[in-house]
């Protein structure tokens, strides 16, 4: 066990590291941004998984979390946080019934996009004698949830508000095809393409006399683009908090808090190390992550418990060398760890349970 005051050097390996104080710049620096204009954040917690976290995010000026599973806004509904939204479709009937029993004491939030659900969800809530609040999630262009825009929202819309035991507070749409564009002037360009049929299809909600309180979309690559799209009223980024590689590699402007730290076990050579992190500790979808300490050495390749490092300019390495790796997608890898050790200045300050890690259902 590794207890607080240890330096970084001391701690027990493979093991996902977080630096404090870049977390906490992070929250500030979205803040400080969003604080300024009428869209504000809801950050979506399934990257961190940890209330801790949320509750940061909330006292630095968040409206509420976001959520993508059910079992992750259980897990957030029982650190106290109230306001949460869920931004996908419950459609199986025992997990409606569990929707139905959070939303009779927190202010949770679901995903709709068919009529079917919003009539099951309805029902539910009329047997645990609750409201739920839906936002219809429409389709924007990512290929994935969502009713098609326009005349399709619309007739959903005015059904939906018809049914008792739910309140319609608006419409979401997930830009999440746009959100990774390097290109930043295609970035822009995708994530407007999006928000304009998200907002449009508002519009025409309004001209037909459905009120739509909230819309929601955007994630940390488009934050500061959806962020101040005129109609838009709250952004569900997530990733900027903890960031990872591959937000960095398209010029995300935040830092990386997050790393995964590994020991040398074994050398094959001057130029081959075996590390004691594989595909269980981080994951590789969004590529290699990215080895930062020490330099002139990359991640070539993972197996389950082991990572091979290429030595590409830089020092031999000895067996009992500590390794720190970025990792490529912030997402999966927290998801595959039971706690995060938080550092300040290099030593260990507290420990944080990653309370959401595995909520998938
Ligand atoms: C519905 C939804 N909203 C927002 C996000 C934003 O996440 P990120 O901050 O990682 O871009 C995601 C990511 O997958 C998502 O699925």
């Amino acid at each position: 066990m590794n207890n607080s005051g240890d330096p970084k050097a001391a701690l027990l390996t493979p093991c996902l590291c977080l630096d404090i104080e870049m977390l906490e710049a992070n929250i500030q620096k979205m803040e400080a941004f969003l604080g300024q204009g009428p869209v504000k954040l809801r950050p979506h917690s399934k990257t961190h998984k940890c209330p801790t976290i949320a509750w940061m995010q909330l006292r630095a000026g968040a409206i509420g979390i976001t959520c993508a599973k059910l079992s992750e806004a259980e897990v957030m509904a029982q650190a106290g946080i109230r306001d949460i939204l869920i931004a996908n479709q419950i459609i199986d009937r025992v997990k409606i019934a569990r929707l139905a029993n959070l939303a009779a004491y927190t202010d949770v939030m679901v995903a709709v996009d068919t009529l079917e659900n919003a009539r099951d969800l309805a029902q539910a809530a009329q047997q645990t004698q609750a409201t739920i609040r839906v936002l219809i999630e429409v389709e924007v262009g990512m290929g994935r949830c969502g009713v098609i825009p326009g005349e399709p929202a619309l007739a959903l819309a005015r059904e939906l508000s018809r049914l008792p035991g739910l309140h319609l507070e608006g419409l979401m749409g997930y830009e999440g095809h746009a959100v990774m564009i390097p290109d930043r002037l295609e970035r822009i360009r995708a994530a407007h393409t999006a928000m304009s049929i998200l907002v449009g299809t508002r519009d025409l909600l309004v001209a037909n006399g459905i009120p739509v309180a909230i819309v929601s979309g955007g994630g940390s690559g488009t934050f500061d683009i959806t962020g101040v799209f005129p109609g838009m009223t709250e952004i569900q980024a997530g990733s900027y908090a903890t960031m990872d590689a591959k937000y960095r590699s398209v010029g995300l402007n935040f830092g990386c808090a997050l790393s995964v730290l590994a020991k040398v076990i074994a050398r094959r050579d001057d130029d081959v190390a075996i590390i004691d992190a594989g595909m269980k500790a981080m994951t590789s979808e969004f590529g290699m992550p990215v080895v930062i300490q020490p330099r002139g050495w990359e991640l070539e390749r993972l197996a389950e418990e082991h990572g091979f490092l290429r030595r590409v300019g830089g020092s031999s390495l000895a067996v009992g060398d500590m390794v720190e790796l970025i990792p490529s997608h912030g997402c999966t890898t927290i998801n595959l760890h039971d706690r995060y050790y938080v550092l300040r200045q290099g030593r260990l300050e507290a420990i944080w349970p990653i309370a959401a890690r595995g909520c998938v259902q």
